[in-house]
């Protein structure tokens, strides 16, 4: 039985779909920003918290877990800066009891939702694994933090793990049946097409003086059903003892600007946006692009589904948003 922490949230739920079709899932949440509706009914629900030891033994001691995925997190760069105790105790602090629980009841698998925000600001076009991980934020550090206390895990207790570090995730299940949904809404392609629908009435775009082609940022994004099934390589590769010890990137490898996003979005949809120039956000780097030639080249995975892609998706889930 595979547990999936942070299971009933925006990537977990969709980890959660693909992983049922081959493998026992129980899902452990506190639905502080989950949706219980988002979990596969084939998967066994505990409401609960990683940082609760009674929650945590409850499960290991019911449940024959042979590996661990991690998805629990906050995830809000500027929130991070203004409340940044909360990011380390549930992003670092909980992390650590659920690893502790893990190594009391001989759990060694473990894969972990990282972040391209472990970066920085990277001084390179195209940021690969060997890149330096300077994080400008709370957020960032928090999942560093995490990374460096899994090198320690493996050298002390034998923990295998594969770390994956997401660029943007975007986009919605193929079935329509769950996609993104926080309240509130941060992210682009939600906040473009939620325009779009008439619930918002202009989409304001973060800065348009940055050192881009069109001034504006430029971002990875990645279908959240492609991030969904890297888990799964990875999985695979840690329980056949391919791997015991890794860090990707999963990406697209193409950067899109944030007024190409908006552009794509009217395409895909017939409509047209209500866009005004803002402001800079604090916090975002100019641009955020991935190489993900090295789980390529090593399990096999690549992103499979482009821009439009995503954003059709999307659209298909926000015009008829479940929950
Ligand atoms: N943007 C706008 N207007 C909006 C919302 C966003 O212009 O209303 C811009 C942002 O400034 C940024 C781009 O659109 O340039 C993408 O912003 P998102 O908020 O969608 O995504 P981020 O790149 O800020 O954040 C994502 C993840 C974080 C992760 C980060 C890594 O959501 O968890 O990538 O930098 F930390």
């Amino acid at each position: 039985m595979i547990l999936v922490v942070g299971g009933a949230g925006y990537i977990g739920s969709h980890l959660v779909k693909e992983l049922v079709e081959t493998e026992e899932v129980i899902v452990l949440d506190n639905l502080s920003t989950g949706h219980r509706e988002a979990v596969d009914q084939r998967a066994v629900f505990v409401k609960g918290d990683l940082g609760d030891k009674e929650d945590l033994d409850m499960i290991f001691s019911s449940y024959p877990i042979k590996a661990v995925m991690h998805f629990a997190a906050y995830s809000l760069v500027g929130e991070s800066v203004v409340e940044p105790a909360k990011y380390y105790q549930n992003n670092v602090a909980a992390t650590l009891t659920l690893l502790q629980t893990m190594m009391k009841y001989k759990v060694k698998n473990f894969i972990f939702s990282s972040t391209a925000a472990t970066y920085g600001i990277p001084d390179v076009e195209i940021i690969d694994e060997t890149t330096v991980t300077s994080p400008i934020n709370p957020y960032g550090r928090s999942k560093l933090m995490i990374e460096q206390i899994l090198a320690d895990f493996r050298n002390a207790y034998g923990l295998n793990y594969v770390v994956l570090r997401y660029f943007n995730a975007a986009g919605a299940h193929g079935s329509g049946e769950i996609g993104e949904s926080h309240n509130p809404e941060t992210h682009l392609i939600p906040i473009v097409l939620q325009q779009l629908l008439g619930t918002r009435e202009k989409i304001a775009v973060f800065g348009s003086d940055y050192d881009t082609h069109d001034g504006t940022c430029i971002r990875d994004y990645i279908h959240v059903t492609d991030l969904a099934n890297a888990h799964i390589r990875a999985l695979e590769a840690l329980l056949t003892g391919k791997k015991s010890a890794e860090v990707y990137n999963l990406g697209n490898g193409l950067g899109y600007s944030v007024k190409e996003v908006i552009e794509t979005c009217e395409k895909v949809t017939g409509l047209k946006a209500n866009v005004e120039m803002a402001d800079r956000r604090a916090g975002d780097p100019a641009r955020l692009v991935a190489s993900s030639e090295k789980i390529f080249g090593e399990l096999g995975w690549k992103a499979e589904r482009n821009l439009e892609q995503i954003i059709a998706t999307a659209w298909e889930w926000h015009q008829n948003q479940k929950f």
